[in-house]
This record gives structure tokens, sequence and C-alpha cells, in this order.
């Protein structure tokens, strides 16, 4: 019996001592960590990057095929052609504004949106056509021009209010 008791108090006391333990670890654990350091690149320089998973490397396949038979002619995502080059278009323009100028930039001109009227002033007022793509066929072409992306160049039109 007695021997139960000191076994009993023996357990007892070894975890105190674990829980002892675990709590000052926790305890270390809300130190603040060393600030993580980022290994992604912050400038745009480093091009074309690789895709980040299958469904980007499919979409980017996609927008590859559709870029080359649709918008190459005039654009190229790092060098003015005939339109704009479209590298970093994606953070000058929200996709919101995007698929409606790809389906129909006319449409939007006509519109009266700030943005596109400079630029079709700017680029002689040259009608980009119209293209029967889908929403998704667009935003791969999006993904497929971010892949390719150099050096982001400077926008064709700056607005004074981004
Ligand atoms: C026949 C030439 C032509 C083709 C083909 C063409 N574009 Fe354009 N694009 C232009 C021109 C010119 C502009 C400048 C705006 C204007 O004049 O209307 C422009 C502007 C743009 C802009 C705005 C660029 C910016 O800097 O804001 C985007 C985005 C764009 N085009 C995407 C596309 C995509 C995507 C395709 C293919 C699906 C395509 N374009 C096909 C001529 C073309």
């Amino acid at each position: 019996m007695a021997l139960v008791v000191v076994l009993i108090g023996f357990t007892l006391l070894s975890a105190a001592g674990l829980a002892g333990f675990s709590a000052s670890d926790a305890a270390r654990a809300d130190e603040p960590e060393p600030q993580e350091v980022s290994l992604q690149p912050t400038s745009q320089t480093t091009a074309p990057h690789a895709a980040a998973s299958p469904e980007e490397a499919a979409a980017i396949a996609a927008g590859d095929v559709l870029f080359k038979g649709n918008c190459a002619q005039c654009h190229a995502v790092n060098e003015q052609v005939v339109g704009p080059a479209l590298a970093g278009i994606s953070k000058r323009r929200p996709v919101s504004w995007l698929i409606p100028w790809v389906k129909n930039s006319s449409k939007v001109v006509a519109s009266g949106d700030d943005y596109a009227v400079a630029l079709f002033n700017k680029f002689s007022k040259q009608q980009m056509p119209s293209f029967a793509l889908s929403d998704k066929e667009i935003t791969s072409i999006l993904v497929y021009i971010k892949s390719q992306e150099g050096s982001v160049a400077a926008p064709a039109v700056a607005m004074a209010s981004e």
C-alpha cells in the first residue's frame, strides 16, 4: 500500500514537473520570433517565373495559346508594339475592367471611362478589336502575361487618381 502511495506521489510529481516544463516552453513560444525573411523577390525584375500550382501552369499554357492567336499581332508583354506593353496590366487595371475591355474596348471607351479614353487617344484612336473570349479565357491570358513579365514598363497612361 505504502509503495502504491509513493508511486502515485512520484507520478504526480513528475506530471507536475512535466506540466511545469511545458508551461515554460509555451511561455518561450510567446516571445517574439525573429522576423521572417521573405525569399520572394520584391522587385519585378525576375522573369519569367515558374507556375506555383498545376492550375496556374494550365492557365499559363492556355493563355499562351490564346495570346499568340489573338493578341500577339499587336501586343508584346514587355514592349510596346501596335498596342501598349501588357506587363503589369493586372496592377494597372482591375480584372473587372480588363474583361469588358478585351471583350469590347470601344464600348469601354464610349462609356467615358477616363483611363480608356486617355489610352485610346494616346494610341492615335486606334481601335483594338473585340474578342468573343470567355471570362476564363481572358483570365488565363492575364495569368500568362503575368508569367512573362520582365521589368514592368511604365504605364502607358498615368492617371492622377491612381
Ligand atoms: C489590332 C491590334 C490589337 C489586337 C489584336 C489586340 N489589341 Fe489590345 N490594344 C490595342 C491598342 C491599339 C490598344 C490601346 C488602346 C486603344 O487604342 O484602344 C490596346 C490596349 C490594350 C489593353 C490596355 C493596356 C493598358 O496599358 O492599359 C489591354 C489590357 C489589351 N489591349 C489587351 C489585349 C488582349 C488581351 C488582346 C488579345 C485577346 C489584345 N489586346 C489584342 C491593339 C490591339
